[in-house]
């Protein structure tokens, strides 16, 4: 398994990833807009060549907002989130980039696990922010600092 930077010939990769993971699918153009801009931040893992997880950040300020963040469903479970998160921290480390910033569905445990072990805390709630299958849920919003270590990913 390797992480590295996302460059534009993987945006047709990263749309399929997204598109197992999240019920409004982003299509390869909005990944070429995405990787077009200079303030993205974008990792990918590769598996025997092939893209089995992605995260997507954005420079906003001193703030780095995560964005996206998936693995294949079938590769789930064996650190490949966790590389990514780190993939990430130290490009916002190497952007000077001073805080984490991002929103995560209450009931989306595996991803609140993630973040959790990562160092994040709670500092907010967006209420009824995201559509669900049995009504809408609140966002938990969460941040973290870039120069501390935190959580099992310390960068
Ligand atoms: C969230 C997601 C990216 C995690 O990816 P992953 O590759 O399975 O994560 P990892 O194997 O690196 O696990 C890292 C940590 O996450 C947590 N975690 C992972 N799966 C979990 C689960 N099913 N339940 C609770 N915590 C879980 C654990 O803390 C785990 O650390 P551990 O293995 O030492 O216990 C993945 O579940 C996913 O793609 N989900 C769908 C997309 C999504 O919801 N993205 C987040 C939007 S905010």
């Amino acid at each position: 398994m390797s992480v590295r930077a996302a460059v534009a010939e993987d945006a047709a990769a990263l749309s399929v990833l997204h598109g197992a993971s999240f019920r409004e699918g982003w299509t390869r153009d909005d990944f070429t807009t995405w990787l077009g801009r200079a303030e993205a931040i974008c990792v990918v893992a590769e598996e025997a060549g092939e893209a089995a997880a992605f995260g997507l950040a954005l420079a906003s300020g001193s703030d780095a907002e995560l964005l996206t963040i998936a693995t294949a469903p079938g590769l789930r479970g064996k650190g490949l989130g966790r590389k990514i998160m780190q993939g990430l921290h130290a490009e916002a480390r190497a952007r000077g980039l001073e805080r984490w910033v991002l929103e995560v569905a209450r009931n989306n445990l595996p991803a609140l696990g993630l973040y959790k072990s990562e160092g994040f805390v709670e500092i907010g709630v967006r209420k009824a922010y995201y559509p669900g299958d049995t009504g809408r849920i609140d966002a938990l919003v969460m941040e973290r600092p870039v120069a501390t270590a935190g959580g099992q990913g310390r960068a």
